[in-house]
């Protein structure tokens, strides 16, 4: 029996989790396993959202909330990220949206769920310099026995 079946890779849409999505793709392929991957919306998830997107709500004075925004973001994160692990060969994969604390909600889906092994970006969106770990991949570490891979 292959020593990782379950990968889990929380994406934040940064080139950190892009690289991380990388190494587990790699790995599902070697493990023959399964690889999910999980965003967590946040409130300062609307940092994220196209700036294509809200310029045109503006605009056109389209009533899309803050939101809805939000969520459309997070899951066009996921959708980028699925291809990804897909055009680099992996075959069974799922996607996962939550909303709320993403440490806290990484933590309770391996809980539940099983997984063997999560595979996250050392850092991900945040701008601050010379920060070794960011808070939700700290977090998450510390959160859960499973094995963790932070990806550079
Ligand atoms: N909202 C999220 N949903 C899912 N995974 C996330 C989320 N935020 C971060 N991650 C995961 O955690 C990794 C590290 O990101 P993290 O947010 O800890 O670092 P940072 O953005 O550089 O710092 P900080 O957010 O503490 O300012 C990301 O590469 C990604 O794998
Ligand atoms: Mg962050």
């Amino acid at each position: 029996m292959a020593m990782f079946t379950h990968l889990l890779v929380p994406v934040d849409g940064s080139e950190h989790a892009k690289r991380a999505v990388l190494a587990a793709a790699e790995m599902a392929q070697r493990y023959d396993a399964t690889l999910t991957l999980i965003h967590v919306l946040t409130q300062s998830g609307s940092l994220a959202v196209p700036k294509e997107l809200k310029a045109y709500s503006e605009l056109e004075h389209v009533r899309i909330s803050e939101q809805d925004l939000i969520e459309n973001a997070g899951k066009e994160i996921l959708r980028n990220a699925e291809t990804l692990a897909r055009n680099n060969g992996v075959k069974s994969c799922d996607v996962m949206l939550r909303s709320g604390d993403p440490a806290t909600l990484i933590a309770d889906y391996v809980k539940t769920k099983g997984v063997d092994l999560i595979v996250m970006g050392r850092r991900g969106l945040g701008d601050l310099a010379g920060i070794f770990l960011g808070s939700v991949s700290h977090k998450v570490a510390q959160a859960t026995d499973c094995d963790c891979l932070t990806v550079k």
